[in-house]
């Protein structure tokens, strides 16, 4: 395992990343839809940083991946968000964006449930991967194409808790 972004660094800029989406929807108000169960750190690190009194916050959880490294391309929405949100200003929370068929899914989910402004927030980009236009419009850190667990993002359910994002560099299952 090799530490790619360490802990104070990760905290540093989730940090400033929460100063634009306070100052982006200053005096609106919002909601930050947490992917499940990648973004849950991430999420809560946000949460910690951002200073606004009109964000709530949603949990919704998809599955693409079952054990492998690379997306099946199904997407399943495993569980939903308890709201309605038409007209809502919606700030959707991933872990990463990699073949951006997630995203590409969650956003047009949110577009037929008529949601007012959809933006896109991860963590990490791997922008070199993508198979279909996924536009992040707050990304922390961008990537290149390898394999990374930690803070939040897993190999085959685990490694989740680490407090930094690493290589994955065990055994091969792709
Ligand atoms: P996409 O649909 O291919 O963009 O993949 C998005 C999802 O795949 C993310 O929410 C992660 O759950 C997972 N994923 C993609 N790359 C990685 C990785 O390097 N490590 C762990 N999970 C990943």
């Amino acid at each position: 395992m090799k530490v790619l972004i360490d802990e104070q660094s990760i905290k540093n800029r989730v940090a400033e990343v929460a100063k634009q989406i306070d100052s982006d929807f200053a005096n609106k108000d919002f909601i930050l839809v947490c992917i499940l169960k990648g973004a849950f750190m991430f999420t809560a690190e946000l949460a910690k940083n951002i200073k606004s009194e009109n964000v709530s916050f949603e949990f919704m959880a998809v599955s693409s991946y079952g054990n492998e490294k690379r997306s099946s391309g199904k997407i399943k929405i495993v569980k939903d968000i308890d709201v309605d949100v038409q007209g809502k200003n919606i700030v959707i929370i991933e872990d990463i964006v990699d073949t951006g068929l997630t995203m590409e899914f969650l956003v047009g989910y949110f577009k037929n449930k008529g949601a007012n402004c959809i933006k896109v927030c991860a963590l990490l980009d791997k922008k070199d991967c993508r198979k279909v236009e996924a536009r992040v419009d707050y990304c922390c850190f961008d990537i290149e194409d390898r394999f990374v667990i930690g803070y939040g993002l897993d190999y085959a359910q685990k490694y989740r808790n680490l407090p930094y994002i690493a290589e994955y560099t065990g055994g091969n299952n792709e």
